[in-house]
């Protein structure tokens, strides 16, 4: 018997015939679908260190992380320091399976842009995933959609991943604007790409009320706010986009936190600040899968 999906066409002893799977309740079946979509999108740890450290505790940092951490297989982990540590970074990780992510990129591939650090530069040094359109650099230095944009494009044409910030501030989301907000984003910022591009996308919802504030989502609002991202992808692209791309969760995760977040079905990753500059909390970060309940502590 060669079975090719649960209730679908099935070849029994030769013959085609549809196999009805009998669910015990209408849940299950959701349920598993979920799951098998859940799993075709590999769960991402990324650090976003910002503006934090010198060279000398970058290196000694990576050391101790890819000796630690040498033995997990089923997460992907990713480290965004400071331009100037991308390059020493990602050569001291050479040997490991952690990749290394730029902070924010502009997006002119080169000329008189003083200050400025192209996507060709940050592939030429290692890089495989760019952050834009990061709250902080929405807020404090004024990128707009529009510019978010951009970045990402330069981000793809360089074949990296961009991860695309999205998120509320606090007021918008007492005036029950959060949707509007994500979708303003999250249109502008993917306008122009096809669904084969905004495969090769991440996006990272991260509630700008809950950035380094100690104030995280709880666990139901993050997916909620995930759930809409992902019906949003549907509409703008297709299904596929809708199952298979990426949502990041930001915004106070810790150690004590990172599982329940990571339990929703619609939470893929998270892209962590303050809890990414320790070795120790990092790791457990990434061990989130191995955290005690805390109930059961
Ligand atoms: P914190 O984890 O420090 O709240 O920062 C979140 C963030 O901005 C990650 O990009």
């Amino acid at each position: 018997m060669h079975k090719r999906a649960h209730g679908q066409i099935t070849v029994i002893d030769g013959k085609q015939g549809i196999e009805m799977v009998k669910f015990k309740d209408p849940f299950e079946k959701l349920e598993r679908e979920n799951e098998r979509k859940r799993a075709m999108r590999r769960p991402l740890v990324a650090g976003n260190w910002k503006m934090n450290k010198v060279l000398t505790a970058v290196l000694e940092f990576a050391l101790d992380l890819k000796k630690r951490i040498a033995d997990v297989s089923d997460v992907e982990v990713l480290i965004c320091p400071p331009f100037p540590f991308l390059g020493p970074l990602s050569r001291s990780l050479e040997d490991s399976t952690v990749k290394v992510g730029a902070q924010d990129v502009y997006w002119e591939e080169n000329g008189a842009f003083t200050g400025s650090v192209s996507a060709q530069m940050l592939d030429s040094v290692g890089c495989s995933y760019v952050i834009v359109g990061h709250s902080e650099r929405r807020h404090i230095f004024g990128d707009s959609s529009e510019e978010v944009n951009k970045k990402t494009g330069a981000v793809l044409a360089s074949y990296m991943i961009p991860i695309v910030c999205v998120g509320e501030k606090l007021e918008e989301r007492e005036e029950m604007r959060t949707e509007e907000v994500l979708r303003e984003q999250i249109t502008h910022s993917l306008a122009g790409f096809n669904s084969q591009e905004a495969l090769k996308c991440v996006i990272a919802y991260e509630p700008v009320w809950a950035i380094g504030t100690g104030k995280t989502a709880t666990a139901h609002q993050a997916n909620d706010a995930h759930g809409f991202i992902r019906e949003l992808l549907r509409e703008l692209f297709n299904g596929e986009v809708c199952d298979r791309m990426r949502i990041l969760y930001g915004g106070s995760v810790k150690p004590e936190n990172v599982a329940e977040l990571m339990r929703e079905p619609d939470i893929d990753g998270v892209l962590v600040g303050g809890a990414s500059l320790t070795v120790d909390s990092f790791e457990k970060l990434i061990r989130y899968k191995e955290a005690v309940a805390p109930e059961t502590q």
